[in-house]
């Protein structure tokens, strides 16, 4: 039993989460991470990790590059990309569809990297041409890029963009921390150099493991550097060694982390990887519906949507942090505001993982409960435009 001072710190278990993550976890996950306390170097957690590889190579859809898998959030794997890639006065570019975008610059900054960036109008997608005319200017030798930007879910064209960057002899970088498990993307298939995500998202996993997935050629830049990796915990070459054998120690695994990681891989390949991209996708293409449906503006223009998580602007006159409070509040539902300077004016849902049909008409049904109390919205038009769409799923 818990202790009613912690009791008081948890969410009801009829509470619905769509933030854009941490997403809700499955009774299995939960079940495995509630387990007594195992052994890191034992060899029942040593087969499970060895396991959780192989099931993200699945995920991932690489059989062609090394596979990591680091405790600690998604920005660990992006630093560990940067810091083990870039040298002092490496030439970047940076694509900025949003604040993960810029995250990633500032993170080659830091590690010494001269960055260039290309900052996309809000809710477009960038321009390939754009990009390919930047990369034939000089010579880079890193493009970054993110797949869905979470803060406003603006998706990239991944494979269009890695087509560039191996047109002009660049390594290509792909945060994936909202995508992998939920939006469509083969590291084998790609061709990508990194591909990098974070536990807690569409692999409906808790927080707390970064996974990675590097090509050889990538490897080889690493181990070819003039300069020492300047990164104790974040050198991937000094983890490489661990993935091929996890019987080797270098720091301690957040061992629930990675049995409840085990448990939402495995479910990931029991709904089969590509059952999983179309469930999201009609999951996503629904909930749009139904905001439009309402009357309310999608950010991204049509070719910048996203399966996984989706920013939209609240009606003139009302607050999205009201709003969101109202639902979470009265309603039950974790939805998230929009990010920094939006915080006022979106909304933004994440629709990956566990989040289901029913979820989706829930919010939706929500929604208009709370907007139609101030701001003139259409009635019944929501559930209307989304239900078909799931039907015929
Ligand atoms: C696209 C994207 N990249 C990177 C991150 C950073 O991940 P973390 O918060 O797990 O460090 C996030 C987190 O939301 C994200 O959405």
């Amino acid at each position: 039993m818990l202790s009613e001072e912690v009791a008081r710190f948890l969410i009801d278990p009829d509470e619905i989460l769509m933030i854009p993550g941490p997403t809700s976890l499955s009774s299995r996950v939960r079940f495995a991470m509630a387990l007594p306390q195992q052994s890191h170097v034992a060899p029942e957690f040593y087969n499970a990790f060895k396991e959780n590889l192989d099931l993200s190579r699945y995920v991932f859809g690489n059989s062609s590059g090394h596979q990591f898998i680091i405790t600690g959030s998604g920005t660990i794997g992006m630093e560990a990309t940067a810091v083990s890639l870039l040298e002092a006065g490496d030439q970047v570019l940076s694509i900025e569809t949003g604040y993960f975008g810029h995250r990633f610059t500032m993170l080659a900054e830091i590690h010494g990297a001269k960055v260039e960036t290309i900052v996309t109008p809000l809710g477009k997608r960038a321009d390939t041409d754009q990009v390919s005319k930047k990369l034939k200017e000089k010579k880079f030798k890193v493009l970054l890029f993110t797949h869905v930007d979470t803060s406003t879910s603006v998706m990239n064209d991944v494979h269009a963009l890695t087509e560039v960057a191996k047109e002009n002899g660049v390594i290509s970088v792909c945060d994936s921390v909202c995508g992998v498990g939920g939006a469509k993307l083969n590291f084998d298939e790609l061709g990508v150099d990194v591909i990098l995500t974070g536990s807690q998202k569409a692999i409906a996993a808790p927080p707390g493991a970064t996974l990675l997935a590097v090509s050889k050629h990538a490897i080889e830049v690493m181990e070819r550097r003039k300069t020492p990796i300047a990164s104790y915990y974040m050198d991937l070459l000094r983890w490489k060694p661990v993935m091929e054998d996890p019987k080797i120690y270098l720091t301690t695994p957040a061992v629930q982390v990675m049995l409840g990681l085990h448990e939402a891989l495995l479910e990931i390949k029991e709904e089969g990887i590509e059952n999983r991209w179309k469930r999201h996708e009609t999951n996503a293409e629904a909930f749009r519906a139904g905001i439009e449906g309402l009357g309310l503006k999608v950010v991204p223009d049509e070719s910048s949507r996203a399966p996984t998580v989706t920013t939209f602007y609240v009606p003139s006159g009302t607050n999205a942090g009201e709003i969101q409070e109202t639902i979470r509040s009265q309603l039950g539902i974790h939805i998230a505001k929009g990010f920094g300077e939006y915080k006022d004016t979106m909304l933004r849902v994440g629709h990956f993982g566990n989040v289901s049909a029913t979820d989706i008409i829930a919010l939706l049904g929500a929604l208009e409960l709370t907007l139609s109390k101030s701001a003139k919205i259409a009635k019944g038009v929501a559930v209307e435009k989304a239900l078909p769409l799931l039907k015929s799923a």
